[in-house]
């Protein structure tokens, strides 16, 4: 039995949404939905890995939800859909955890990042937090995760988690009825384009992201206008031209990183950008690219802001989508407890 090509990725709704986000992943989810049939998730058993405020995190949800719809997403032939809606997710993670090595998650470079010098006090959920990313895209069998390069060593683990079920219960899976003993499919990331890893507008070391204590260091997808101009204005630079090839941004990464922002806005290469800007100073670049951010993500915040003032609409549509991903995981999950010799 060979599994049919499917798409799932995830976003935590932990407020801030930005532009790492955008182009490293939300415009790759809506590129997908001309190909695929793509399930997108509003993984809020994620976001509560960190302590959230319950009122904040029914409001990220939402925001997560319109970022999705105006960015183009059409959750009418494709499935948004909140993950703690759909029970298989914590279920499955469960299983995972009982299939994943400590060994394996030991070595997450993320858990070590996040829990900083606190690992005893860090969550035991923020620990196995790639188990139950695992699980969110094996409920449906997905095949293809659009993703930013900071979770392609997450991915690897579900490779790894879908492989050792498969090699563990091989008899099982193959009496259920797949011959060739994949039950699980080995899900591919899809990491590419000059914007995987969108970094700090004002450190080219960091990575653009909802948590900086600088409201400077990123543009949110809500921004207006004028604070897009801004921040690409203060935005980090060294003093020199722009280089006419690519290997001249090397020990550049502001330089780098704002090109790469470019090209991606503009859905082309780092290499194309720079044979128009080579040699332009950021006096001129800048301007250019506050531009083109402005034309892209501001009618997009404008129209999330819009959707936002519907909140029961959104929740209608996440309702809907959870029953469509639900009807999706149901065999699944009973397959799967078939196969671990759970009595259905
Ligand atoms: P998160 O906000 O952690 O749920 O991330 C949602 C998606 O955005 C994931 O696919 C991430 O890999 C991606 N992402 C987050 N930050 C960045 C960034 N700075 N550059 C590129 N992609 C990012
Ligand atoms: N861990 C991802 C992040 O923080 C979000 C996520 C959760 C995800 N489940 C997923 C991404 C499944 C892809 C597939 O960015």
């Amino acid at each position: 039995m060979t599994h049919q090509e499917r798409v799932f990725s995830g976003v935590q709704p932990t407020g801030n949404l930005h532009l790492g986000n955008y182009l490293g992943a939300i415009t790759k989810f809506v590129a997908l939905q001309e190909s695929h049939e793509c399930l997108y998730c509003v993984v809020d058993l994620h976001a509560i890995t960190v302590w959230q405020d319950p009122k904040e995190l029914a409001h990220n949800i939402r925001e997560v939800t319109a970022a999705f719809i105006a960015s183009g997403i059409d959750p009418k032939k494709h499935i948004i859909f909140n993950q703690s809606q759909v029970s298989g997710h914590a279920e499955l993670a469960w299983i995972f955890n009982c299939v994943a090595r400590m060994g394996w998650l030991n070595r997450m470079t993320q858990f070590k990042e996040k829990a900083g010098k606190h690992k005893e006090n860090a969550s035991v959920g923020l620990f196995t937090y790639p188990n139950l990313m695992a699980a969110d895209i094996l409920l449906y069998h997905a095949t293809h995760v659009p993703v930013g390069e900071d979770q392609k060593q997450h991915l690897e683990l579900s490779r790894d988690i879908a492989q050792k079920f498969n090699v563990d219960f091989k008899d099982a899976i193959i009496a259920s009825g797949y011959e060739d003993g994949l039950f699980f499919p080995q899900p591919e990331p899809l990491i590419q384009g000059p914007a995987t890893r969108v970094m700090s507008l004002r450190n080219g070391q960091n990575k653009m992201s909802k948590s900086d204590p600088s409201d400077m260091s990123r543009i949110t997808m809500t921004d207006d206008a004028d604070t897009i101009a801004k921040k690409i204005r203060k935005a980090k630079t060294d003093p020199d031209a722009l280089p006419s090839e690519e290997d001249g941004l090397q020990n550049r990464p502001e330089a780098a990183n704002l090109v790469g922002i470019y090209a991606a806005l503009k859905g082309t290469s780092k290499a194309d950008v720079l044979k128009e800007f080579g040699g332009a100073q950021f006096s001129t670049f800048k301007p250019a690219l506050a531009e083109l951010a402005v034309e892209k993500v501001s009618p997009i915040g404008n129209e999330m802001r819009r959707l936002m003032d519907a909140p029961d609409e959104l929740d209608a549509i996440l309702r809907d989508g959870a029953e469509r991903a639900q009807k999706i995981a149901a065999p699944i999950i009973a397959k799967t407890k078939q196969i671990l010799g759970f009595i259905g």
